[in-house]
């Protein structure tokens, strides 16, 4: 059976449990899984840049003992002569056992998957939604917390245009417990159709500010994000709030000391580098729990496509 991953809420919760229950089990004994995928291809189809999210499939399909083809800017592909999504990926459904398709349009790889005839992974589609990014997120909470449940979770920056936040808020939402708080400039507040479909009709609290530094005691996760400069529609409104948060150590004097600080990556300002060396930065051991991650989903979706 086909199994597409286009929205995070395309996995169960048990579902997700399991993911990391398999992604520590890989991270405790890579070399049992170092050939699990031999012989199959992965095609890492990118119509937006992208460093970790594209590198990190490959390297996981490397991991398994698998294959690595695909493109990693649409101008080198046939979209360039106008080929539409939906023939490039039945076209590369003939090369390849699965796909992770990366594209600036919501939805693309909706289209994608309904032409395919292997798995498709959303890798971010638009302003839209990242279900890898947040099980990636969900596997550094749970290996920095222990749980996933009874957590006070502060998302900053620019919550209108980042996906990874659209994504980790509606897997949140099945968790008990979870408190959010929403910290953006006014023009870059959460879409109401997170706020009402998400979090209101979930019955999960939360609230809504400009300010960082007063609502820093009780957080238990930070979740900061850059301003997503490729989604504005003028270079001015971006410069004028691009510099709206950076954590540096003076903000953080108020956090808990067991806080957990994390960002999807790429970093521009929000965090400066002095906070880098603090025992709470989790940014760069999300990089690493990414990868394990995507191994568990794609050994988990080639093993069902197989059956
Ligand atoms: C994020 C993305 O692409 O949405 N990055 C990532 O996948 N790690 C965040 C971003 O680009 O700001």
């Amino acid at each position: 059976m086909v199994r597409n991953i286009l929205d995070v809420l395309d996995l169960s919760v048990e579902e997700i449990d399991e993911l990391i229950a398999l992604a520590c089990d890989i991270i405790n004994d890579p070399k049992a899984y170092s050939e699990r995928c031999r012989g199959k291809k992965l095609a890492t189809l990118f119509f937006e840049p992208s460093t970790r999210t594209r590198l990190s499939f490959e390297a996981a399909m490397y991991e398994l003992g698998g294959n690595v083809l695909g493109f990693s800017e649409a101008q080198s592909s046939s979209a360039a002569k106008g080929e539409s999504v939906a023939d490039t990926a039945r076209t590369v459904s003939c090369y390849a056992d699965i796909i992770a398709m990366r594209h600036p349009k919501e939805g693309a790889p909706r289209v994608a998957a309904a032409h395919s005839s292997v798995p498709v992974i959303n890798a971010g589609d638009g302003g839209h939604n990242h279900p890898t990014q947040t099980l990636t997120d969900l596997l550094t909470i749970y290996r920095e917390k222990g749980r996933l449940n009874d957590l006070t979770v502060g998302f900053c920056g620019d919550l209108k245009f980042g996906r990874t936040v659209h994504s980790l808020i509606n897997a949140l939402s099945r968790y008990t417990g979870i408190r959010i708080i929403l910290i953006s400039p006014t023009e870059l507040k959460l879409p109401s159709y997170v706020k009402n479909d998400v979090l209101k009709k979930n019955g999960i609290p939360y609230v809504q500010t400009t300010e960082l530094e007063s609502v820093m005691p009780e957080l238990d996760i930070l979740y900061m994000t850059r301003v997503q400069r490729e989604r504005f529609f003028n270079e001015e409104d971006y410069l004028r709030l691009k510099d709206s948060y950076i954590l540096d150590p003076k903000k953080l004097v108020n956090a808990k000391k067991d806080l957990c600080i994390m960002h999807p990556l790429p970093r521009v300002n929000e965090i400066s580098t002095a906070i880098d060396s603090d025992p709470r930065a989790c940014y760069f051991k999300q990089v690493l729990n990414g990868k394990y991650i995507r191994m568990a989903l794609m050994l988990r979706l080639l093993e069902e496509a197989d059956r």
